[in-house]
């Protein structure tokens, strides 16, 4: 890739993520509950102990920065890094409620960081890496500013048919309008999807005793009408594919996607699984 799409390819997310930062913001309360377990378990695999120094990288409206700085404590701390400034203005906001004086925000590409070499003592990533134009890049930046010995644990989206929740608005957008078939090295949801695409990048990167697991869990709306809605609002990927559609196909588009989301009813909400790859490595010492 030419440093030119690059740079364009960045430009595009910063300014798609900042679009819906608000949206983000409005349905925090949601992802919070429902997706709280993947952030324990980034905790869990960067092995976070009291007194680390902690870079999560794409941190957003916070995720799981603030769940690293709760756990390194007073004496430890945590850097968020993000292109959009309006979800790091969330996130710092979140921290402010919460109480939280080790975790500080600021804007940067997760492929070039401005720290010197073993800056840090573990790296987290939660839905961020499959966005980058250079994985391989990142991966590499992610080894450089690791101290040996310390981990990164990652986890970005699997394959679409086990995430019908992103997986069936973009199949539905497809059958209202001709679109053509994404790139799959091009940057994106599920550009990371496969086993041993993201676990290669970081053996490439020097990086040891990787571990690659797709992780099964389901999550909850309270109705098809409210997944839509916050899909439309936060997804900026489906908001793009949207946008090329006009005002009729578009109720087309929310009528098909509500009608699909009424087959994963049970009981009183609408319950997806998903299907999230965890990939985690170690700097050699
Ligand atoms: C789906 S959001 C995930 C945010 C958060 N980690 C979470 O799990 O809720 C993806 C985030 O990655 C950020 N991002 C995309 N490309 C990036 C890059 N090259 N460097 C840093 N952040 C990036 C976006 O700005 C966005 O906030």
């Amino acid at each position: 890739m030419s440093k030119l799409d690059s740079a364009d390819i960045i430009e595009g997310q910063r300014q798609d993520w900042n679009r819906v930062a608000g949206g983000w913001e409005k349905w925090d309360w949601f992802f919070d509950e429902q997706m709280a377990f993947l952030n324990h378990r980034l905790v869990a695999d960067a092995r976070l102990r009291a007194g680390m120094q902690v870079l999560d990288l794409g941190s957003g409206t916070g995720y799981p920065a603030l769940l690293d700085a709760r756990t390194v404590g007073p004496n430890g701390s945590v850097v968020g890094v993000d292109l959009a400034e309006r979800m790091l203005a969330v996130a710092r906001r979140k921290a402010t409620v919460l109480g939280l004086s080790n975790v500080t925000f600021c804007t940067g590409d997760a492929t070039t960081l401005p720290w010197d070499a073993n800056s840090f003592d573990a790296v987290t990533s939660r839905f961020c890496l499959m966005f980058l134009p250079e994985i391989p890049k990142a991966a590499a930046e992610i080894a450089r500013v690791l101290r040996p010995g310390g981990w990164v644990a990652t986890a970005v989206w699997s394959a679409p048919e086990r995430n019908p929740s992103i997986g069936l608005s973009m199949e539905t957008i497809k059958q209202v309008v001709d679109l053509p078939p994404p790139d799959p090295t091009a940057p994106g949801i599920f550009r990371l999807a496969k086993p041993g695409d993201l676990s290669g990048i970081m053996q490439q990167a020097g990086m040891v005793d990787v571990t690659d697991q797709e992780f099964w869990a389901e999550w909850s709306y309270a109705s098809a009408e409210d997944y839509y809605t916050s899909l439309m609002e936060i997804a900026a990927p489906v908001q793009n594919l949207m946008a090329k559609l006009s005002d009729a196909q578009k109720q087309e588009v929310k009528h098909r996607i509500t009608r699909a989301a009424l087959k994963y009813r049970r009981g009183n909400s609408i319950t997806f699984p998903l299907a999230v790859r965890m990939v985690a490595a170690r700097k050699p010492l």
